[in-house]
């Protein structure tokens, strides 16, 4: 494999989340000109390291950082406008304009203020589950509204000033109905007030507000060569993670197909993003989960702490039974392996190769979450390494150990490594380009 022939890739998480997805769009996207965002939201929070310089973005695609890169955020985001002009104003504050190189699509559906309050109210409240320890920026309850096609609002609603008007008096009467029943949340949402914050985030928005489905199949006929960032990971979809403890859209490779409108043919190449270990933010099932001093020390190396929220990170072993059924899905043309230089100076590294659940032993990953909880990993044990990784460049720089250690990862999950990880800065990473 050769990074400057992958044709349109797809970079997609494999985990739950926070894989180093931004990173990798980083290193990748010299070889590209397009980056679209597909999915989700201001959930995410993608990391770059520059010249020890950190971004940390959640709703515009990282490739923006580049100036030959035009970002694109396709209908199946939604976009909180607040959000993303904010995080455009930041940018231009630390000297990066992404003037003239975004588009967004008039399809996306908008993240209201309500929908922020509705997801802490869910969370608050004692609902069946419990926390699902959402990221709090109203993902769930758009993307609801979405598929009820009644209180759902598209970035395109947003230049027929009238009729938007009327439907958020609609939507917002309803909502302030709503949260008092559910929550009894008495602070009533002022539809004036919203409706002309909005007009004027659509004034701020229109140069870059288009149909994106149709833009992007035209620069791919041109020879556009596009990478899709994926956000969250594929244990967080909606249908193949661990319910309900997932992010509300699908994550996955078949979300670029709906989330920015291309044939799956237009896709030539898929990048699955791990991590050398698992971390997890927010509740749900995790076998590996290392809840002593192991995974505190992990947490303080890798500094595992939520981009979008600051919460620290659950970290765990590295498990080839979830990240395998993730892998079996998008089934990657290569594995991108990150954060290997986290795991340098522990004696001894374990690989989950299947779980006992009872006296029963598998390696398939169950879809109820509670047998999920319930599953005893089985271990796999390595030898550590001592030598510190961020400085090699070539695979031949590994100790054997940590050779040894990707092979497993790379059997296990049926896949070659063309990418790893050794520090968070841009230049600190092995490409591997036909096995060298
Ligand atoms: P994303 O959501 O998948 O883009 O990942 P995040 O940015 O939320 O979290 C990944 C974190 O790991 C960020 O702080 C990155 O700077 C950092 N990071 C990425 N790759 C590496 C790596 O190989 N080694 C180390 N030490 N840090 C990395
Ligand atoms: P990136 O793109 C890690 C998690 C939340 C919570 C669950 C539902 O940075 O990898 P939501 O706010 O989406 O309703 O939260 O999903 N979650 C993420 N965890 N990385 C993310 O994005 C995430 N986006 C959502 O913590 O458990
Ligand atoms: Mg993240």
């Amino acid at each position: 494999m050769r990074f400057d022939d992958m044709g349109n890739t797809c970079v997609v998480g494999l985990q739950w989340g926070d894989e180093g997805k931004g990173k990798l769009v980083d290193v990748l996207v010299r070889h590209f000109d397009l980056v679209v965002r597909f999915s989700g939201g201001a959930n995410a929070g993608h990391t770059i390291v520059a010249d020890g310089e950190t971004f940390a973005l959640h709703q515009l695609p990282s490739g923006v950082l580049h100036e030959h890169v035009t970002g694109m955020i396709a209908c199946g985001s939604v976009i909180d406008p607040a959000v993303l002009l904010g995080e455009i104003q930041s940018l231009r504050e630390r000297g990066v304009d992404i003037g003239d190189r975004l588009r967004i699509s008039h399809r996306a559906q908008l993240v209201f203020p309500y929908h922020r309050r509705q997801d802490m109210l869910a969370e608050q409240a004692a609902l069946p589950g419990g926390k699902l320890g959402t990221t709090a920026r109203g993902i769930g309850p758009c993307y609801a509204d979405k598929v009820s096609r009644r209180w759902g609002i598209r970035v395109c609603e947003l230049y027929h000033a009238q009729r938007f008007r009327e439907r958020l008096a609609t939507i917002v009467a309803h909502k302030n109905a709503y949260l008092v029943a559910l929550y009894d949340f008495r602070e009533p949402f002022d539809a004036l007030a919203i409706t002309e914050e909005y007009l004027n985030f659509a004034e701020q928005m229109r140069p870059v507000v288009c149909d994106t489905t149709l833009l992007l199949h035209e620069r791919m006929k041109a020879g556009a060569r596009v990478l899709f960032e994926g956000a969250q990971g594929s244990l967080l979809d909606i249908d193949h993670g661990t319910y309900p403890y997932v992010t509300s859209t699908s994550t996955g490779v078949g979300a670029v197909v709906s989330g920015a409108g291309v044939p799956p043919a237009a896709i030539h190449s898929t990048v699955g993003v791990i991590k050398a270990y698992t971390t997890r933010v927010g509740s749900g099932p995790f076998p590996t989960e290392l809840s002593g001093a192991l995974g505190d020390t992990i947490r303080e190396r890798g500094g595992e702490y939520g981009t979008t929220t600051g919460r620290p990170r659950r970290c765990g072993w590295f498990d080839t039974v979830a990240a395998g059924y993730a892998a079996m899905i998008a089934r990657p043309t290569c594995l991108a392996v990150m954060h290997l230089d986290t795991l340098s100076g522990l004696d001894e590294l374990k690989v989950c190769v299947g779980y006992r659940n009872g006296p029963a032993i598998s390696n398939h990953f169950p879809a109820d979450a509670y047998e999920l909880q319930a599953a005893q990993p089985l271990y796999e044990t390595l030898p550590g390494w001592d030598a510190e990784l961020s400085g090699c460049r070539r695979l031949a720089d590994l100790p054997a150990a940590a050779r040894d250690y990707l092979e497993l990862i790379s059997t296990r999950l049926a896949t070659p490594i063309g990418v790893v990880g050794v520090g968070p800065e841009r230049e600190q990473v092995i490409l591997i380009e036909n096995g060298a």
